[in-house]
């Protein structure tokens, strides 16, 4: 018997399925199946996935009537029709029942079924702690905004009978919201809030800096307490640094954010509780200001996946108490098959670019080889080539895979942070000359570092090692412009024919 975890109704809608004794059997986004990014509600392809998985339990992300609540506090308007978790697991279940003619192994009426729901923070706190290897640690919990709560710090611990507890030990509420101010910066510049926060992130290094006191006079309440004096919820006034150009207000974004964060950081520390960090919530993928928190904790944790998608799995872990068996991220649609290692190098040797759409898709946002366009990283031309076939922007470089035990020879990074196995900080490029397509204007590479696991990616890096004496590759997803990432082998064959690029799977 298993649970199933879910988070959706609101944007990257997801499930995860844990088993009786801790381990993880699936996790998904929903967009993958449906094609539509940051897809807020379950696909039925995606649930098609877990058909004989013999769920007994489920699990809500967040409680419906304290979002509501803040909804009618904040002047949403409730969601008359989403009061109760059962009203919201059903909405997003129970149709998908009806249109695979109730192929899945339980009831469309959960008749029977318990249906459980856990506060939206602890859903990301246990996300994180469950899935950590540490015993106790001071967890973090940052985002946009779920129920009230949008800054959380827990002290959790497991007790003697392996139960995981949380105990509160600071919050802030709706309105103030640091994950609110940076994507209302975000909406600034002209990007899709709740989407392109990682382009502004991006693109603060091409800014100039000058600005960044004028935006917090403005803005900023209270830098301790993160309160703010205008509700951001509703955006920015757009007079507001009516001249000043995009990249510069991205700088001043930054830096405001990071200075909000490492408060929170400094916090958290004082507490005493663990030197031992999880950090989790959306305003956790910001790998430039995490950069740093070695400052304040010896050992990091940030789940490959901390937004809400993440919560899915969170839920689970809330309903199944325990630690979580966590091996990697690899844990969706599985592409069967071992992994293309020999057609990839050769593709690789010969013409310098390719894709791989292998094994089980990754839960979370970043392509870690499994769904991956791949590329030798050497010389000047590189970042151009892959760039016409992602149509991005072009300021934007693209992501190094490497050698976990090599990666310290061409990465200077930041105390905290010996390996970044799923690309959660950013390192200093020793050679940014030598391999300009992975490294950014500010000289920093946001890099994923690969230990000696066996996995497929391991082994083609090893052996690309071994034929060119470069320890790393260009990795960045599979995806076609505007869309989600690869899922499946369709989407690959459509990749293929849209960019003539071959994916081996
Ligand atoms: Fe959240």
């Amino acid at each position: 018997m298993n649970i199933l975890g879910l988070s959706a109704g609101f944007h990257d809608a997801a499930i995860s399925v844990v088993s009786r004794d801790g381990n993880i059997l699936f996790a998904g986004h929903s967009e993958r199946y449906s094609k539509l990014k940051n897809d807020e509600h379950i696909s039925p392809d995606l649930l098609s996935e877990i058909v004989g998985y013999d769920i007994d339990t489920i699990a809500y992300y967040e409680k419906p009537w304290k979002k509501q609540l803040r909804r009618l506090y904040s002047g949403e308007g409730v969601q008359w029709d989403r009061l109760t978790t059962f009203q919201c697991v059903k909405k997003e279940l129970g149709k998908t029942f009806y249109l695979l003619e109730n192929k899945l192994q339980f009831d469309p009426d959960f008749n029977g079924l318990p249906v459980y729901s856990f506060d939206h923070h602890m859903s990301h706190a246990a996300a994180g702690f469950q899935t950590s290897s540490f015993d106790r640690a001071t967890v973090v919990v940052i985002d946009a905004i779920g129920e009230w709560d949008t800054i959380s710090i827990y002290g959790a611990e497991y007790n003697r009978h392996g139960f995981a507890t949380y105990k509160k030990l600071w919050s802030q509420k709706y309105p103030h919201s640091i994950g609110l101010f940076y994507s209302a910066m975000t909406e600034r510049v002209g990007l899709k809030p709740n989407e392109d926060e990682y382009i502004l992130m991006g693109m603060s290094a091409y800014g100039r800096t000058g600005y960044t006191a004028s935006l917090q006079d403005f803005l900023i309440e209270n830098e301790w307490e993160a309160t703010f004096k205008h509700n951001l919820h509703i955006g920015t006034d757009n007079l507001f640094m009516k001249d000043v150009h995009d990249a510069d207000i991205a700088v001043a974004a930054q830096k405001t954010a990071e200075k909000l964060i490492y408060n929170v950081m400094r916090r958290a520390r004082d507490f005493k509780w663990s030197e031992n960090l999880v950090y989790m919530g959306g305003v956790a993928l910001n790998c430039l200001a995490n950069r740093t928190l070695g400052e304040y904790f010896e050992n990091i944790w940030i789940m490959p996946n901390p937004g809400d998608a993440g919560s899915s799995l969170g839920a689970a872990a809330l309903q199944y108490g325990r630690r979580l068996n966590w091996v990697n991220a690899y844990l969706g649609h599985n592409i069967p098959g071992a992994y293309p290692v020999t057609p990839v190098l050769d593709s690789l040797l010969s013409d310098g670019i390719c894709g791989v759409a292998s094994g089980r898709a990754e839960f979370g946002p970043r392509a870690l080889g499994n769904r991956s366009l791949l590329a030798d990283p050497r010389g000047p031309d590189i970042k151009d080539r892959v760039n016409e076939i992602k149509r991005r922007q072009k300021f934007r470089p693209f992501a190094p895979v490497v050698l976990e035990e090599l990666a310290d020879q061409y990465f200077d990074f930041s105390p905290g942070w010996n390996t970044s196995r799923y690309m959660q900080s950013v390192a200093r490029c020793r050679n940014p000359e030598l391999f300009p397509a992975i490294c950014h204007v500010d000289g920093t590479s946001r890099v994923h570092t690969v230990p000696a696991d066996g996995s497929g990616i391991r082994q083609l890096l090893e052996k690309w090692f071994l034929m060119t004496d470069c320890p790393m590759l260009l990795n960045t997803s599979l995806n076609i412009k505007g869309e989600p990432m690869v899922n499946d082998r369709a989407d690959a064959d459509r990749f293929e024919k849209k960019y003539n690029v071959k994916v081996f799977s």
